[in-house]
């Protein structure tokens, strides 16, 4: 693992990914631990500097994923995020225990609107407190990051003395974050020179961004903070995030290597995992990828127009500033069949990223993917990728054990269904406005979840009329969002799988503590 400290000499930039935090904190994207644990483990592929794995304060799910994670990773730095508390930052430091190189990132809000009405404290009330926090942090751990959250709203001189007084403290990263979205990248950019100028001990911290994209402007704030000298920049994988979202890792990271010509700044980024780690944090989540966004979207690299196609038959880089294949597009080759073995089966999984935790794991997987290979000639990695998503580690309440449906053009279709609910077997016929609409009122006819549908979305996995239809339904119930996933070669059957998955996930009830409340 090379140094962070190196980074600020040179002309890299330290990637730190808060997907399993701040993106974890989009309604409806929260992630089990096992899942969280196969985003890192991709996160390491992509060889991402830091990986924030979460809150540990925040639940007693939070603190295991942070601990699982932090005991699972070697390459990258693992990161818990905590308040400028002291039962927050022993939380954090309880939970990175195992991990070979630990990160706490400490924060407190500097703006006068949160100083006053959020936190309700003096301004040097609050500089006490972070330079406390910083030194209890770095007690327990010799990497320390220290935030000023809304910093993009703080005054200026206020953020010099606050953060001249955390270097001292020990913080080795300051990070000045744009949490509402709010920044311009011309004023933004010049808030990290006044900074870096400013301060006198800023040469002992690496200066590091966090922006948000309330007005479509993350990356380009971030681009403009490091070209004034930051050196670390917080992004998430497809832009996930709180609100609009985190500035999109992707877009950064592609925009940083596009244009090196100009900025002449990099990361390790290994790009060719960019794609394969969109997908899978697209297929966990629910979050489908816009087919027009930037680097991962299905359209990103595909031309329409006559006179494009012909240009780029004649010469690639006529309408292409990137190659395709230098972030994992095209890498999409069929990779199984119906004669592959549990072996081959086992070794495509492994090179993903995805492991089987016990015999069992890896044998019901195996046969969902016999069952897939019997109605798909051609299994791709997308495939393998939503056969794991589906098998989601929670407790089965609800089970789709068969359905029936009958539609025909003029007439009104009827969705005939047998659900397990605590495998009592349930049947019902449901008459709807649709196909899919009739599965769902069967299912909520037994089920009588009384949650609302909130969104519906079907996105075909790979190219091919035999391609696998990927369901997203999501549920809420009682200010409670879900997000539940199906796939099947039947687009009904995906849409019912949903329906049930969401279901599952609304009884499975993850609760975070109510004292962390909203970051
Ligand atoms: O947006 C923000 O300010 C944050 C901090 C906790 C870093 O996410
Ligand atoms: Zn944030």
């Amino acid at each position: 693992m090379t140094s962070h400290r190196d980074a600020r000499s040179n002309d890299r930039v330290v990637i730190f990914d808060t997907t399993l935090r701040d993106g974890e904190q989009s309604p409806g994207a929260s992630m089990t631990r096992d899942e969280k644990l196969r985003i890192a483990k991709n996160l390491e592929r992509l060889q991402v500097d830091v990986i924030e794995a979460g809150f540990a304060m925040a639940s007693p799910g939070d603190f295991d994923s942070v601990h699982a994670i932090a005991s699972t990773i070697k390459n990258s730095t693992v990161c818990s995020l905590s308040r400028a508390l002291d039962s927050d930052i022993d939380r954090a430091a309880e939970a990175l225990k195992p991990a070979e190189s630990g990160r706490i990132h400490t924060f407190i809000a500097t703006s006068p609107i949160h100083m006053k009405y959020k936190l309700q404290m003096e301004p040097e009330q609050v500089i006490e407190q972070a330079v406390h926090a910083v030194k209890r942090a770095r007690n327990q751990c010799a990497d320390v990051e220290f935030s000023c959250e809304d910093a993009g709203r703080s005054e200026l001189d206020f953020l010099c003395r606050i953060i001249e007084k955390a270097i001292d403290a020990g913080a080795g990263t300051i990070n000045i974050p744009d949490t509402v979205g709010y920044a311009l990248p011309h004023e933004f950019g010049e808030t990290i020179h006044q900074l870096l100028t400013r301060i006198p001990n800023a040469d002992k911290a690496i200066f590091s961004v966090h922006c948000h994209n309330d007005l479509g402007l993350a990356v380009a704030n971030s681009l403009a903070a490091v070209v004034n000298g930051a050196r670390q920049v917080e992004c998430t994988v497809n832009g996930l995030g709180e609100r609009a979202g985190n500035a999109s890792l992707e877009e950064f990271v592609m925009g940083l290597r596009t244009r090196k010509d100009s900025l002449q700044l990099d990361t390790r980024i290994a790009s060719e995992h960019i794609v394969p780690t969109s997908r899978l944090v697209s297929s966990i989540t629910g979050f489908p990828v816009q087919p027009n966004k930037a680097i991962v979207g299905a359209n990103a690299f595909a031309h329409e127009s006559g006179i494009h196609q012909d240009g780029v038959l004649k010469h690639r880089e006529t309408y292409e500033i990137m190659n395709a294949e230098d972030v994992g597009w095209n890498t999409n080759k069929m990779v199984l069949g119906k004669l592959s073995g549990r072996n081959a089966f086992k070794t495509r999984m492994e090179e993903l990223g995805i492991s089987f935790e016990t015999p069992e794991h890896l044998n019901d997987t195996f046969k969902r993917f016999k069952k897939l290979a019997d109605k798909k000639r051609d299994i791709y990695d997308a495939d393998l990728q939503a056969l794991v998503t589906e098998a989601r580690n929670i407790e089965e309440v609800f089970k789709l054990e068969a359905m029936t449906i009958h539609s025909q053009m003029g007439g009104t279709p009827e969705a005939h269904i047998t659900l397990l609910v605590n495998g009592e077997s349930n049947d019902i016929i449901s008459t709807g406005d649709g196909a899919v609409d009739a599965a769902f009122k069967a299912i909520e006819g037994i089920a009588c979840s009384g949650a609302q549908l909130e969104l519906y979305s079907v996105n075909a996995i790979t190219s091919g009329t035999d391609s696998q239809g990927k369901v997203t339904v999501r549920l809420a119930r009682k200010g409670r969002i879900v997000n539940g996933n199906g796939s099947d070669t039947d687009v009904i059957v995906a849409s019912a799988k949903a329906y049930v998955h969401a279901l599952n996930l609304l009884e499975s009830g993850k609760k975070r503590n109510p004292q962390t409340g909203p970051i």
